[in-house]
């Protein structure tokens, strides 16, 4: 059962924010989710009684953090559904983990003329590596276009698709408008002609089931702190085999195998890819807050947020002046807007007395806000533990809003 009193109880920022005079409603998950008490404690108890480096240790302390920490990769395995555990790297969060896949991956062997596809409505950390990689090897970048609610455009992703294409790295939830790609349409169209995929999971892991190898992508990225985890924890899961053609990341400790003054080999997957010592409480700690997403249950999760969707659809369009960016057919989670002519940083000024945490601006998806001629938009962001109550109180406040304009 999805209890939302005790799921609020379980994190102290949200259960000590409803109690202030002004209560704060929290909307600002896209940018980060709040730490659950579980999370908090387990990362603690890390430091106060289990601090030891991993891998190289042969004392008790230092096997019992190396357990823990290849744990958590147990954990992010089965989450993911990845058929390895060796497919999963610890990054520190989406934006390495895809610049990793560019550096080690694409850029090897990106000729002149080559292209590499994305959707309109990608986050910088999806495009600008991509973009830059291009640039450096005039190779280009092509941009799946989008239609007014935000939708990817099907037929000119089809037509994109050619044997020029070495690379498609496509959003599953985009952060500014909601929409949820059909990635798994958008894989198998690549797949089909063997052009290699990365899924952008930022906004989907943390109440979407994930199935990466029914998704059939070879790469997939997402962040710890925008499900509940520590920040500076991240993860990209890669197939085995294009993980093992690729070169390092970064060269050091641990991902060596032996090493003269000559020359190098280098250590097996994961470890290739996990140069110096990694964040292992910060990896401990995702592990615990899969766990806890586990227990509370992916499916109520997303349950949740779709019921929270509709209602703050319906509460926002019922203010006059309201303009939605954002209402594709398949979206959740996020709420996009822009009221009458306020400036989105004057709307969230306001909103913060009000007790109203939303992101205002363009989101770090410039082309995006281009794309519908705004210069950014007011966006409300839902997680495990908002309420109805709050979206009734970010209501109430834009109607204050729209009185001091
Ligand atoms: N990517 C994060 C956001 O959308 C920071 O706010």
């Amino acid at each position: 059962m999805f209890q939302i009193d005790q799921i609020r109880a379980s994190f102290p920022l949200i259960h000590r924010g409803s109690q202030q005079p002004i209560p704060l409603a929290y909307l600002d998950n896209a940018a980060t989710t709040q730490k659950p008490q579980e999370v908090i404690q387990r990362v603690q108890t890390y430091y106060e009684n289990e601090n030891a480096n991993i891998h190289r240790g042969i004392y008790d302390l230092a096997r019992q953090a190396t357990d823990d920490y290849e744990a958590a990769r147990v954990k992010v395995q089965n989450l993911l559904n990845a058929s390895k555990t060796q497919e999963i790297i610890f990054t520190r969060g989406t934006t390495e983990s895809i610049n990793l896949v560019a550096q080690c991956f694409l850029a090897p062997m990106l000729k002149p003329g080559d292209e590499v596809v994305i959707t309109a409505m990608e986050h910088h950390s999806n495009l600008v590596p991509w973009q830059v990689l291009c640039k450096k090897h005039q190779a280009h970048l092509k941009i799946i276009p989008i239609n007014d609610a935000g939708e990817v455009m099907m037929e000119d992703y089809r037509a994109l698709l050619n044997d020029k294409t070495r690379m498609v790295a496509l959003v599953h939830i985009s952060n500014s408008l909601g929409t949820i790609n059909p990635i798994a349409e958008m894989t198998q169209l690549a797949k089909q002609k063997g052009i290699p995929v990365l899924i952008d999971g930022a906004q989907s892991v943390s109440h979407m089931e994930i199935d990466v190898q029914a998704l059939d992508c070879d790469f997939f990225a997402f962040s710890g702190h925008k499900m509940y985890a520590p920040t500076g924890i991240g993860v990209l899961y890669g197939k085995t085999a294009r993980l093992n053609a690729m070169e390092p990341y970064q060269y050091g400790g641990e991902m060596i195998r032996t090493v003269s003054y000559e020359d190098s080999t280098f250590n097996a997957l994961p470890h290739k890819f996990e140069a110096g010592t990694p964040n292992i409480a910060g990896a401990i700690g995702l592990g615990t807050a899969i766990d806890f997403i586990q227990k509370v249950g992916l499916h109520n999760i997303h349950q949740h947020m779709d019921d929270l969707l509709q209602y703050a659809t319906e509460t926002l369009q019922a203010i006059e002046g309201i303009r939605l960016i954002g209402t594709a057919q398949q979206k959740t989670s996020i709420v996009s807007f822009l009221l009458d002519d306020v400036h989105p940083h004057d709307m969230g000024t306001i909103l913060n007395e009000s007790g109203v945490a939303i992101r205002a601006g363009h989101h770090c998806t410039m082309p995006l806000m281009r794309h519908f001629e705004i210069p950014g938009t007011t966006r409300a962001s839902f997680a495990m533990y908002n309420t109805k109550a709050e979206i009734d109180q970010l209501a109430e406040a834009l109607k204050k809003v729209q009185a001091i304009f």
